[in-house]
């Protein structure tokens, strides 16, 4: 049998469950947010209703896992560090973001070493989102 390899076509977003399984991972992702007390902090960033950040999580990482590109086509072009410099992130707003996955990523049916890859894989684009000490 052919093993697959995350990084590569859409294994990742397939692997994810595609759309579907991205959208959930997203709003148990929101819900860890509401929920962890380390992440009232970033929470508070966002507006009160989620609707539109859980769409434009959901699109993202659905072309960043290899599937369609469903952000820049309703939103446009998207670079990750430029889309949060009106925000103050150092590594607790990082690290807070990143518990709030961990969390998500627990919650979905994927394969251990998958939830390993995605979390070493979301530590870079968290890091880059990165923009104080
Ligand atoms: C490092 C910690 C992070 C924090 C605290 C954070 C927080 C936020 C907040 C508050 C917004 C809404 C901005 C606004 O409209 O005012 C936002 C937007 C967004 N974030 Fe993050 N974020 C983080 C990391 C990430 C990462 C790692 C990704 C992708 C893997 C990501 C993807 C996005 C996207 C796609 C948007 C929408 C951008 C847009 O409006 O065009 N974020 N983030």
């Amino acid at each position: 049998m052919e093993s697959v390899v995350y990084g590569q076509q859409d294994h990742s977003f397939k692997t994810a469950g595609g759309f579907e399984g991205i959208r959930q991972l997203v709003d148990d992702f929101y819900t860890a947010m509401d929920t962890l007390p380390q992440a009232k902090h970033i929470r508070d960033m966002h507006s009160p209703n989620l609707e539109e950040s859980r769409d434009k999580l959901t699109r993202f990482l659905t072309g960043w896992l290899g599937g369609p590109k469903l952000f820049s086509e309703k939103y446009g072009p998207i670079r990750i560090p430029v889309a949060h410099r009106h925000l103050s992130i150092g590594p607790a707003e990082r690290d807070a973001w990143l518990a709030c996955m961990q969390v998500a990523v627990n919650k979905q049916p994927y394969p251990q070493d998958f939830r390993d890859y995605l979390m070493t894989q979301l530590y870079v684009p968290a890091e880059r989102s990165r923009n104080k000490d």
